[in-house]
Formats: C-alpha cells, sequence, structure tokens
C-alpha cells in the first residue's frame, strides 16, 4: 500500500541504509519536500521506527 502522496515507508528502514534515509528527510526527493530542521536523535528514532538498523546492511532502492 502506497501513501497518500509518496511511497509506502512501512519497513523502509530495511532496504534504505540510514545514510540514504537522513539525506532524503533532510533534502528531500523529488516532489518531497526536504525537512532541514529534523534533529539526528529524531531521524535516528524515525528510522528505526520504520525496521532500519542505524547503518548497518541493506542495500539502496536507488
Ligand atoms: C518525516 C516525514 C517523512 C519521512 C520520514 C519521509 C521519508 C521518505 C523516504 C525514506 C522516501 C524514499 C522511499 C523510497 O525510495 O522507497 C520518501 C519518498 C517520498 N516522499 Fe517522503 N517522507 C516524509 C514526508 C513526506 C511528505 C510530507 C511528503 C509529501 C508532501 C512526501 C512525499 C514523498 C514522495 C513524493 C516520495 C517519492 C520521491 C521520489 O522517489 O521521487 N514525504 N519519503
Amino acid at each position: 500500500m502506497e501513501g497518500v502522496t509518496g511511497p509506502a515507508l512501512v519497513n523502509a528502514g530495511q532496504y534504505i541504509m540510514y545514510t540514504e534515509f537522513k539525506d532524503i528527510v533532510l533534502g528531500g526527493k523529488g516532489s518531497m519536500p526536504g525537512f532541514t530542521h529534523v534533529s539526528e536523535e529524531t531521524l535516528e528514532a524515525l528510522y528505526r521506527y520504520l525496521g532500519g538498523t542505524h547503518g548497518a546492511l541493506i542495500s539502496s532502492s536507488v
């Protein structure tokens, strides 16, 4: 299932590396706006919430 305006993010942490996730959230991607005010702590919490394991493993979807 996709999001209303973007792709589904459930388990995004399992196919996107933390560094890439951070770049997307801070800088945006395609029609997604960047959120420059998000702290590192919040980014890590979001990434973990989406199934990520903080930078380890996982191949990029891009
Ligand atoms: C804190 C909130 C958000 C987070 C953590 C987030 C995270 C992400 C991530 C990780 C991707 C890449 C997904 C992938 O490549 O499979 C993505 C893509 C996308 N997001 Fe968001 N997003 C957020 C908010 C939003 C909002 C508010 C919008 C719309 C206004 C949006 C629109 C999009 C779109 C359109 C894409 C696809 C971009 C492309 O591939 O060209 N996102 N988002």
